[in-house]
């Protein structure tokens, strides 16, 4: 049986900090409102001619480096995001063209904050289906973008960046030992639209629009659901929550991981945490967060990942990996 086996990351992130006393000047908050709600600190910002497709490439480069591959061998790129450079084409092509990649296919995913888990599912399933041998995941987003910066519910929260894996298949026995993706779930419920979208489109307003969200629900929402999803991919693969040796979240409100982390008996040792730093990089922040831990030497061969998103439509998911 096959497998798609992560062989390298990347991360990228804006130059640019602003902190939460910047945001104070802005908007009616205080650094320690935002802190004690969120967990975030600070949050990257793209600069001005910095487009999404830039820091993508910046963090498929690193990928693609980390791996040993060069862009001949990559047969697909999977890009999440809500960002993108233009309605069309997709801004995977912007990547493609920008990494001089002249063969093989391109497209753009999207799922909001459960971007990285589509695409990685995506992915999987196109290198286990053997339609592709090397695939680029990547989820990149310049959300500073489409923020209403007058809006404290909402400005906060975000920030920019990019991760990126290169997946590539391999062999496998077909039990949870294999090293790779072992499984993705992923949900949606579009009944949900009102509580976290933005509101303009090429097709509605004419305008890019900027995000709305009713914080208080989507959080009730996010605990439900993404405890669901952790349960049914625990349980797709015999495994109990004892086996996980690090939770990679998506990073919105470090009170929902910590709550997570609770429920599943891990140690907050075992939390790959950049929400501090980063803030809520959508698409990007599982990748940008699995790049960190990889890096610096937490996650080695062999380690069970468990990642898991959730964010507008409703759309989420939860994806179990062997390092
Ligand atoms: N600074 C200061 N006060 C703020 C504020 C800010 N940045 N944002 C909201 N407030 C105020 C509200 O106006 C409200 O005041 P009121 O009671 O006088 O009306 C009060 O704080 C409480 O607001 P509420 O929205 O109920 O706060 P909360 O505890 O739910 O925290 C979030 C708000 C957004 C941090 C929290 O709901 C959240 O993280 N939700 C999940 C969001 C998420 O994860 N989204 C992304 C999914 S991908």
């Amino acid at each position: 049986m096959h497998r798609s086996r992560i062989i390298g990351c990347g991360a990228y992130l804006p130059e640019r900090i602003m902190t939460n006393h910047e945001l104070a000047r802005m908007v009616e908050t205080s650094h320690e409102w935002i802190v004690s709600r969120t967990g975030i600190c600070q949050r990257h910002i793209a600069a001005e001619d910095e487009c999404t497709s830039d820091l993508a490439l910046k963090a498929a480069q690193a990928a693609m480096d980390d791996a040993g591959i060069t862009a001949d061998d990559i047969d697909l790129i999977v890009l999440a995001t809500t960002t993108p450079d233009q309605t069309f084409p997709a801004t995977a092509t912007q990547v493609q063209a920008k990494l001089n990649m002249t063969r093989g296919a391109a497209f753009d995913v999207q799922a909001v904050c459960a971007g990285f888990l589509y695409a990685l599912a995506i992915a999987d399933n196109f290198l286990t289906a053997g339609q592709a041998e090397t695939v680029l995941v990547i989820g990149s987003e310049t959300y500073s973008r489409i923020l209403d910066w007058q809006d404290r519910r909402t400005c906060i929260l975000f920030g920019d960046g990019a991760g990126a894996v290169m997946l590539r298949r391999a062999d496998g026995n077909g039990n949870s030992n294999d090293r790779g993706v072992l499984s993705t779930h992923l949900h949606s419920d579009g009944r949900l639209h009102d509580l976290l979208y933005v509101d303009g489109g090429p097709s509605s307003t004419q305008t890019a629009g900027h995000v709305r969200m009713a914080g208080r629900e989507v959080f009730r929402h996010a605990v439900i659901k993404l405890t669901e999803a952790v349960e049914e991919a625990l349980e797709a693969n015999d495994l109990t929550a004892k086996d996980i040796d690090w939770l990679v979240p998506h990073q919105a409100n470090k009170r929902i991981i910590d709550g997570m982390a609770r429920k599943l008996g891990l140690a907050p040792e075992q939390v790959v945490l950049t929400i501090d730093r980063h803030a809520n990089t959508s698409a990007a922040s599982i990748p940008l967060a699995l790049c960190e831990a990889v890096r610096d030497g937490r996650i080695k061969p062999g380690h069970l990942i468990l990642m898991e998103a959730i964010g507008g439509g409703l759309s989420w998911g939860s994806s179990l990996v062997r390092w």
